[in-house]
């Protein structure tokens, strides 16, 4: 990947060439059912992911698959509505690309939100949690092969990868609103299934609170490249095997819908905080 940093180039100068090379003050990147917001942006650019160079393309229904900047609570924002998944087929260093993009464009900040089962069973369906941390067994990484020392250090710290300081104004901001925001450990499966049963209870066991298929990955490649990250779940549904009951896909829809607005209003608070 030695032209890792010519194609970085290439999709950082395509993103400057539609924005004027604007100063971005935060990246959102909107998990299921959270990619409205981005059309809540005022004064937006947009730019469809199958236009930057090297970008990959998404291809999950209801994930719209552009970049969308613009301002939100005062802030310019850098929205990814639609992200990569590694159960789409996409390789880890695919789904790092355009994180390591908005590290070119010269953005500090990351918030990660996405759906997820939740693990803990002293919690509901619908309840909102702050990521303090998460748990990787799944082999593959987004840094594994050629280090870009440009972009960051071979061996890198993992101790802060969801920033203390933002994690202090996540709790404010949801004090603020009312929330009831939980905190906990996010545990990354590779997907597309849901989790075993077992699974779920060995999650739980290794201090998982909740789990999904998202979100690791990008926050490797922010701790690599030096970005302050924090990371939102939207607990849609109890994990596999806790209440006597088949899991699908539309409970994860239809609990993001219902919660949707808090959510919303949720990461409005903490993009108007940064
Ligand atoms: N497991 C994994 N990913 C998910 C889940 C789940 O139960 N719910 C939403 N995303």
């Amino acid at each position: 990947m030695e032209d890792l940093m010519r194609k970085l180039g290439e999709a950082k100068k395509h993103i400057e060439s539609k924005t004027g090379a604007a100063k971005i003050d935060v990246a959102l990147v909107l998990g299921s059912g959270l990619g409205g917001l981005a059309d809540e942006i005022s004064d937006p650019v947009i730019i469809p992911y199958a236009e930057i160079p090297h970008f990959p393309v998404s291809t999950v229904p209801g994930h719209a698959g552009r970049l969308v900047i613009g301002k939100l609570e005062g802030k310019t924002v850098l929205c990814m509505q639609g992200r990569f998944h590694f159960y789409e087929g996409y390789e880890m260093d695919q789904i790092a690309f355009p994180v390591q993009v908005m590290r070119m464009l010269g953005i500090g900040k990351l918030i990660l939100t996405n759906a997820a089962g939740c693990v803990n069973t002293s919690w509901n369906a619908g309840d909102l949690m702050l990521i303090t941390d998460h748990i990787k067994l799944a082999p593959q990484s987004p840094m594994r092969g050629h280090n870009e020392e440009e972009l960051g250090p071979r061996f890198f710290d993992m101790t802060r990868a969801y920033d203390p300081a933002l994690k202090v104004m996540a709790r404010r901001a949801a004090e603020k609103l009312g929330i009831n925001l939980r905190e906990g450990v996010y545990m990354f499966f590779s997907g597309p299934n849901f989790e075993t049963p077992a699974e779920i209870r060995a999650a739980r066991i290794l201090g998982a609170d909740a789990v999904g298929m998202s979100t690791v990955p990008e926050a490797i490649t922010a701790s690599h490249c030096g970005m302050k990250t924090l990371g939102f779940s939207c607990l849609t549904n109890m994990g596999a095997g806790i209440l006597d009951q088949p899991l699908g896909h539309e409970e994860v829809l239809e609990t993001g819908l219902r919660v949707k607005n808090q959510f919303t209003a949720l990461i409005r608070a903490m993009v108007s905080e940064i």
